[in-house]
């Protein structure tokens, strides 16, 4: 048996586009209906009750609308506020994108002494905390975490900017708590954030490992679908799936960013609409 149903993945943006690059790459016989809720973004400065109702019904709606057999939250804030009220809520799999990174965080490194940075909502959730908490019990005991909130890393994103001279004054300035602890590894704990990676990593300096969730999530995803009746079935050579992608917000300013960082199979975007 196979299952050739969609895999729902949401963001409130560009950001998840990391998660679904990996997701394509290593699922390549999987089609994806990506949402990107760039209407209501950004979604790091909002309340976590407030991010738990928009991450609940964007899952009804990919499950209501476009049959998803699977949701992968590609937004760590609202993974911080919602995974769990979501796994409770409906009856499919729903993968985060926070524990994913934690375990090769720690892996990764060799002191012990880590980093992760995020967004207000997720840093103040105290998710990653707890998570490196659970994990550290499992692999190793000196673990010293220092975390950093990066307003504002978000909105450049967004915005399509990347490398300018705005950027690098402001990671210099909300990274140097963590260059201060003297990391060995950082845990870029918003799925923005690998669009900054560049300047990110100069700051931070040649010795510490910057690590995503986003290949990690996009194996945990693999694990679920694996062996099981979810996965779908292979494809015929030369035959892709006809990934979909909606946003909330600017539809052309989706497509033509949206493109630039995911690539070619970002053909065109789709409106949707919250009433
Ligand atoms: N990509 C989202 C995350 O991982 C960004 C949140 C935001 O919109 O502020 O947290």
């Amino acid at each position: 048996m196979a299952d050739n149903r969609p895999i729902g993945m949401f963001d409130s943006g560009f950001g998840g586009l990391t998660v679904a690059r990996a997701t394509i790459d290593l699922l390549p016989d999987e089609q994806l209906v990506y949402l990107g809720d760039t209407g209501r973004y950004p979604y790091g400065p909002r309340s976590l009750d407030e991010v738990r109702k928009f991450s609940e019904e964007i899952t009804r709606f990919l499950i209501e609308e476009h049959d998803v057999k699977s949701v992968v939250v590609a937004c760590n804030t609202a993974s911080a506020a919602a995974l769990t009220h979501l796994q409770e809520t409906f009856d499919r799999p729903v993968i985060g994108v926070i524990e994913a990174g934690v375990e090769s965080l720690l892996v990764a490194s060799e002191s012990g002494r880590v980093g992760v940075i995020g967004t207000v909502g997720t840093v103040s959730s105290g998710a990653y905390q707890k998570a490196i908490v659970d994990e550290a019990a499992k692999q190793r005991s000196d673990v010293a975490l220092t975390c950093a909130a990066c307003p504002g890393f978000v909105e450049f994103v967004e915005r399509g900017q990347f490398r300018t001279d705005q950027v690098r004054v402001l990671a210099e300035r909300l990274l140097a708590p963590i260059v201060d602890a003297d990391v060995d590894a950082l845990l870029l704990g918003c799925t923005h954030y690998p669009f900054l990676a560049r300047i990110i990593s100069e700051v931070m300096g040649r010795g510490v490992v910057l690590v995503s969730s986003a290949d990690e999530t996009a194996f945990a995803l693999r694990r679920t679908l694996h062996g099981t009746d979810l996965a779908a079935s292979p494809r015929n050579p030369g035959e892709s799936p006809n990934h979909r992608f909606l946003s909330s917000g600017d539809v052309a300013w989706f497509e033509e960013l949206g493109r630039q960082l995911l690539g070619p199979e970002l053909l065109e975007a789709e409106r949707c609409d919250w009433t």
